[in-house]
């Protein structure tokens, strides 16, 4: 019997791990290598052909079928596919794989983000999306992005200057990271889309930011949905953020029936994701817990509400952020009369957030520190799972002779149109 060579061995023996000044070569190898063959191969090819050319063995054969010891391995047969843009460590990618979709492209910069990435998914995520070109991203059904809450600087909507431009909008976007994702709509129209950023997305810039990002997604010729949802009721702790689905209307028509995911009752207990034997250095030591002691105390005195956040075991947790590694003092774990709280271990972070045990995250070479920034930057995977499935409905509801008839009536309302201005 012909025996399947591993993913694992393959990447040892290719020192895929030591490439780090190819990058970009290893990601497009390892993109190649999931396509398995599909159309969206011919977009890594020639990349992947030069890496090895270049970087590791020119003789190497790989074209080889293997199987892949990875947590979160491609989809065989899938039934549709998806980009994972702002990858970091793919926790979209977990729950659209969950309903049998494929991911053909993935981005993320952050090297470390990157290896937690690759040891779940036997994939590298290409760099910067800022510079890739669109023609490098195949063709996709849905495109994923959490995108970075960077400091926005969108220009509020001008009626004006959006008239009589065809991408009026898109323009005022320039320079931001939701610009890169709206050109990739523009150029790949992908079916669908979701989007997720920090709750604030909405009132930034009194609104005048959310407002133009959801005019230039509408322009983009899309139905756009959003909600703030709350992880509380999928996981112990409050976390809102702000949601955005499109669909298109090329693809679905001009009413789509959406609806954004029933949260189940209740809430989630957060002594139920605990450790039993934390290790003692994740303990606060007694000169920290002094320090976010008085610290607390003097906000306090001036009448902020600023300060560490004892969780109540019975309850849900505050929002865990990407500063967690400073002093862990937005989410500290009592533990008795006399001895000092602690915070979380990067595998109770990694339940806070909802993450399925599967995931890998020790020895693969990524710190704690880097542990805590990489969960506080994601998602909560449950809250996202239960989008997905939303979108699935709307997905699914499209059979193919119903999106025909969808096609014709948009051309008949197109061409009314034209018959109209032409009138006019
Ligand atoms: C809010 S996090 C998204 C995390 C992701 N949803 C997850 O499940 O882990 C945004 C990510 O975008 C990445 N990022 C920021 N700028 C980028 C760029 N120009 N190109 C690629 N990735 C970028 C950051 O490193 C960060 O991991």
């Amino acid at each position: 019997m012909k025996m399947t060579a591993k993913y694992s061995q393959i990447k040892k023996q290719l020192h895929l791990e030591k490439s780090n000044k190819f990058k970009d070569g290893v990601a497009a190898l390892t993109h190649y290598w999931q396509s398995n063959g599909e159309d969206s191969g011919k977009y890594f090819q020639k990349d992947a052909e030069a890496f090895l050319q270049l970087a590791a063995e020119p003789e190497f054969h790989y074209k080889l079928p293997f199987e892949y010891d990875v947590p979160f391995p491609p989809m065989k047969h899938p039934d549709f596919t998806f980009i994972d843009l702002f990858s970091g460590i793919g926790g979209f990618r977990i729950a659209f794989q969950e309903q049998n979709g494929k991911c053909v492209f993935s981005s993320e910069w952050d090297k470390y983000s990157q290896k937690t990435y690759e040891a779940n998914f036997g994939e590298v995520p290409f760099g910067d999306i800022t510079k890739v070109e669109e023609s490098k991203i195949p063709d996709h059904d849905i495109l994923l992005g959490g995108f970075p809450c960077q400091p926005f600087s969108i220009a509020g909507v001008s009626k004006k200057n959006a008239l009589g431009r065809q991408h009026g909008f898109l323009d005022k976007t320039q320079g931001t990271l939701f610009f890169d994702i709206a050109r990739i709509i523009d150029a790949k129209k992908p079916k669908a889309f979701l989007l997720e950023n920090v709750k604030n997305l909405k009132s930034h810039n009194k609104g005048n930011t959310f407002k133009v990002i959801e005019e230039t997604l509408k322009e983009l010729d899309y139905n756009v949905y959003s909600k703030i949802l709350d992880a509380r009721h999928y996981v112990p702790q409050h976390r809102e953020r702000i949601f955005i689905a499109g669909f298109s209307k090329e693809h679905f028509g001009e009413q789509v029936d959406f609806a954004f995911p029933v949260p189940p009752e209740g809430e989630k207990r957060f002594g139920n994701i605990l450790e039993k034997k934390p290790e003692a250095k994740y303990t606060l030591t007694d000169h920290l817990w002094n320090y976010l002691q008085e610290y607390a105390k003097k906000h306090k005195a001036k009448g902020n509400g600023f300060g560490f956040g004892m969780t109540d075991l019975n309850g849900v947790s505050r929002t865990l952020s990407a500063r967690y590694y400073k002093d862990g003092s937005e989410v500290l774990i009592p533990q008795g009369k006399g001895k000092n709280p602690r915070r979380l271990t990067p595998e109770e972070c990694k339940r806070l957030m909802g993450y399925p045990k599967e995931f890998l995250i020790k020895d693969i070479g990524v710190s704690d520190t880097q542990l805590y920034r990489q969960f506080g930057n994601s998602v909560a995977v449950p809250v996202v799972k239960a989008m997905a499935a939303a979108m699935m409905e709307v997905m699914k509801s499209y059979s193919k002779d119903k999106m025909e008839e969808q096609r014709k009536e948009r051309e008949e309302l197109l061409k009314g149109q034209k018959v109209k201005a032409e009138v006019n």
